[in-house]
């Protein structure tokens, strides 16, 4: 097709209320279909028809996990800045659009409660439910090597929960931070730390999608089984990106692809894992290139669950190393 005719596609997908309401609602973030039927009122199909077109035209990404699809507005350079452009004229106090935001932020705050209310159950029993997911030593003694690998002044622990990453690297860090948005799991991890004589770090209730308070940086920053609860992923690693010192680490550690849909419908999973491409978009957008990534199967049940771990670095910092 000519570019001409490309270009008339695009304009075509876009000029439809529906999907320009849709672009819209993608501006603020990647959805599911899910969210997006619940938003507009619209049947699922319908909607589906409508988010494929999108995507057929470049406006649109669309990414499959387990039994969910998820879409954002397209990173790609020409059809992602012309949908960017177009939405950059649309009202954004227009009744419409407004009541779709504000839909959608009642959504995202029902996942939020949910998930808080999920944790403050589990809060006291956590570290029996982590074991229970995976060969933990292995993982354990894996994350304690990497971390051992250079000299680590500060260490940032997001989503700390019970505050294990910081017991575990205690030995290796002069100052320790764990931040958690649930007041259950900071009570627990206080209580833990002073009990294991971890003086040397502390835990504050904060949402880790806000900018963190990092002060003078971070070595190096740890998401440990985070980010499958998380709305934006890429939001949190560019807010671990900012807390590092130049040429510090982030270290993720989560599921990879699963199909396990009851970690979604009864444990407040927003993700279904999270594969090494998709790491890699992330973290590119906030500046972290994969330096190494390593997985852990579990054997021990056929169904079990992978834990992958990946380590990435700053961009500029590796540049510069290379130098
Ligand atoms: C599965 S637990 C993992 C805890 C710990 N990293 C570990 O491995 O034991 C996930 C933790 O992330 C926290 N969390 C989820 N969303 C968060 C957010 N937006 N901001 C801060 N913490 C969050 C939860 O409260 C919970 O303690």
């Amino acid at each position: 097709m000519s570019r001409l005719g490309e270009l008339i596609a695009t304009l075509k997908a876009a000029s439809e209320p529906t999907r320009l309401r849709m672009l819209a609602l993608l501006a603020e973030g990647e959805l599911s279909v899910k969210e997006v039927t619940d938003i507009l009122g619209q049947s699922q199909p319908r909607v589906s028809r409508h988010l494929r077109l999108l995507a057929d035209a470049g406006l649109a990404e669309r990414h499959a996990e387990g039994a969910w699809a998820y879409y954002r507005l397209s990173d790609n350079a020409s059809s992602g800045a012309l949908a960017r452009a177009m939405l950059g004229r649309l009202d954004r106090d227009d009744p419409m659009i407004a009541n779709d935001r504000a839909k959608l932020e009642a959504i995202r705050a029902a996942h939020a409660s949910r998930a808080a209310a999920y944790f403050a159950t589990i809060a006291e029993r956590w570290d029996a439910v982590r074991g229970m997911h995976v060969p933990e030593t292995e993982i354990e003694a894996a994350i304690y090597a990497i971390a051992q690998r250079r000299k680590l002044d500060r260490v940032i622990d997001l989503g700390t929960g019970t505050g294990r990453m910081l017991e575990l690297l205690a030995p290796l860090y002069r100052h320790g931070l764990g931040i958690d948005s649930s007041r259950e799991m900071i009570a627990v991890a206080r209580a833990k730390l002073s009990a294991a004589d971890v003086g040397h770090a502390q835990v504050r209730q904060a949402d880790i999608a806000d900018p963190i308070e990092a002060g003078e940086g971070a070595d190096f920053v740890v998401l440990h089984q985070v980010l499958h609860y998380i709305e934006e992923p890429s939001a949190v690693l560019v807010n671990a990106a900012r807390a590092l010192k130049p040429g510090g680490w982030v270290l993720v550690v989560d599921f990879a692809p699963h199909a396990h849909e009851t970690l979604r419908s009864d444990h407040a999973h927003r993700r279904l894992g999270l594969s090494t491409a998709q790491m890699e978009v992330w973290g590119h957008a906030a500046g972290l290139d994969i330096v190494e990534t390593r997985e852990f199967a579990n054997h021990k049940s056929p169904d079990g669950l992978t834990v992958c771990l990946h380590l990435l670095a700053l961009r500029n910092a590796r540049q510069q190393e290379a130098k």
